[in-house]
């Protein structure tokens, strides 16, 4: 017999309460996606949409492009984060003849699409196929004057995860640097869950819990909100 089987009441209580008591941020299962963002027609088919669905982005874009350009050190070097189609990079280098972007996405399809949007300007892009997930995310890629995201930080699949991401942006930052952060949020006018989506006061406390010192709120339309932390 299993020698599980010989445990008294009283021991399986016990067991099971140090479990509980272990169970802690490891075993808290993350949301799993409905979509596989890494496959070409899930990439394709939320390209297509992105824009119609929330018209409001480039509102966002504009004042992503604008911070940087009146950020308190020069901007050369960008990455963003979850970069997928490319539409805000391509805005961006658009706007910001001086920059050279880092593109960093887990999705070759996603890189493929951003190729092809941002076309000619791609000689100022670097394409970085990894996980925003992974301790040595940034490893080898040098120093940023600007962090940028947009809908991406709850591709971590857990808010419980930001902190560590945030935390590991800042140490990729000169001094000085902007971080501009912008997700959905969770509450009235946003989404509904809250395991996925902090609320904006969550995101704002992921942030200065990773050590940003300031942090602001500087747009919020249509159920997303952008911090810019330095
Ligand atoms: C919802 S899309 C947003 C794309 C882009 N930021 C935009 O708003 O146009 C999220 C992006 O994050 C990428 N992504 C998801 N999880 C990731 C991870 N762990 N590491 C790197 N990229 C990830 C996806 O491939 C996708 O391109």
């Amino acid at each position: 017999m299993p020698a599980r089987a010989n445990l008294s009441h009283k021991d399986t209580q016990v067991v099971c309460a140090i479990a509980l008591c272990e169970a802690p941020k490891s075993m808290i299962a993350d949301v799993p996606s409905p979509i596989d963002l890494r496959q070409l027609p899930d990439a394709i088919a939320w390209e297509q949409t992105a824009m119609s669905k929330r018209p409001w982005r480039i509102e966002f874009f504009a004042r992503f492009a604008e911070e940087i350009a009146s950020a308190p050190i020069r901007v050369h070097h960008v990455l963003e984060l979850g970069s997928g189609p490319g539409f805000l990079a391509r805005h961006l280098l658009e706007q910001l003849p001086d920059i050279t972007c880092t593109l960093l996405d887990f999705s070759p399809a996603m890189h493929q699409l951003a190729g092809t949007r941002i076309g000619a300007l791609a000689h100022r892009v670097r394409f970085v196929e990894r996980s925003f997930k992974e301790a040595e995310s940034f490893q080898g890629l040098g120093t940023f004057q600007a962090v940028v995201t947009i809908q991406a930080i709850h591709e971590l699949r857990h808010k419980r995860h930001a902190k560590v991401l945030h935390s590991r942006v800042r140490e990729s930052l000169d001094a000085g640097g902007l971080y501009l952060v912008c997700d959905h949020f969770a509450g009235d006018g946003g989404m509904r869950n809250t395991e996925l989506y902090m609320s904006v006061e969550e995101q704002r406390h992921a942030l200065k819990s990773a050590g940003f010192r300031f942090v602001e709120q500087i747009l919020t339309r249509g159920g997303l909100v952008l911090h810019r932390a330095s």
